[in-house]
């Protein structure tokens, strides 16, 4: 079983003491999540454990990226389940600090990250990425992981940590890391359990549409084209109440030329959607790489 450590100056020790003992050929891998694992953060965890020879699993519920009106207070916890997931994917510490021991003192740190931002989530969520950096920093600074694992599932977060990781300077590798689905094709959220049976039968229009992107790039739809036939794909559901559909490039995140063809283009191409089913917001996405 792993390592429950709640406090900075206990993970720190316990870091210390395996890179006395590992030596040389030390390395540390790096899961960040708020908990509620799922096999989606079971893949990271596993795919760190294989890649180096240590692996931290840090499960935190972050106050500062939550909006006023979001569901900090109500997302899911369960440490006895997380724990038993996190032995099974190969975690070797398992952080779980306290609000207190994360923020004693409110941060008067803003870390932002422009350009990839303004769209998406960036937009939707106001101040959201702002504290994803902040406790991403946080955490990459206490634990000093050579690598750190981050799921394609929130491809926005993936480029907005790649961006702050490069900018700054902070020495380490992130790894992204494909979506992880249901059988059904549903991307695993630990946010699904909101979901009515009803919602849940509904909700598969996003994973739905989203697998008949590469067909209707391949039939030379431009970036608006695809944008409205999505929506049209997802609204669909009845119950759907979309937040956002768009067609962007990736990395960057900024529009292509939204009349000419997508095929061909030379950037990877992101088609990401979040939608409303009753109180649940979700977000999916694909990413299309063209030769
Ligand atoms: P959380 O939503 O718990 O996700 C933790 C990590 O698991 C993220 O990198 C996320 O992209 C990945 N993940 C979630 N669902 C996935 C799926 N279906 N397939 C593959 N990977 C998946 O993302 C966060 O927490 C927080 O913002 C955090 C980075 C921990 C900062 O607080």
């Amino acid at each position: 079983a792993p390592a429950v450590i709640r406090t900075i100056a206990e993970i720190r020790a316990a870091l210390r003491a395996y890179r006395a003992e590992a030596g040389a050929t030390a390395s540390v891998g790096f899961v960040p999540t708020m908990g509620f694992l799922h096999d989606g953060h079971a893949s990271l965890i596993g795919r760190s454990a294989r890649e180096n020879g240590l692996t931290v699993l840090s499960i935190f519920v972050n106050p500062l990226q939550f909006g006023p009106n979001e569901d900090f207070e109500r997302y899911p916890r369960d440490e006895a389940r997380d724990l038993d997931v996190a032995a099974r994917a190969g975690a070797n510490i398992v952080f779980m600090p306290s609000v207190a021991e994360m923020y004693p003192t409110p941060a008067a740190t803003q870390i932002t990250v422009s350009g990839v931002t303004e769209r998406l989530c960036g937009a939707s969520r106001p101040g959201h990425f702002d504290g994803v950096g902040i406790v991403v920093t946080k955490l990459l600074n206490v634990v000093q992981p050579d690598r750190a694992y981050f799921g394609l599932k929130d491809a926005q977060q993936v480029a907005v940590v790649e961006r702050m990781v490069a900018d700054l300077n902070q020495p380490v590798e992130i790894v992204p890391c494909p979506i992880v689905r249901e059988a059904d094709g549903l991307a695993m959220s630990s946010r699904n359990v909101y979901l009515s049976a009803d919602e849940r039968r509904e909700a598969l229009a996003i994973s739905r549409t989203l697998a008949q992107v590469p067909a209707w790039i391949g039939s030379g739809m431009s970036a608006a084209q695809l944008t409205a036939a999505v929506r049209e794909g997802i609204s669909a559901s009845p119950l759907a109440d979309i937040d956002y559909v768009e067609v962007l490039t990736y990395p960057g995140l900024q529009p292509p030329a939204s009349d000419a063809a997508l095929a061909g283009s030379r950037e990877r191409i992101i088609v990401a959607a979040a939608v409303r089913f009753g109180r649940t917001r979700l977000i999916d996405n694909i990413l299309i790489s063209f030769p």
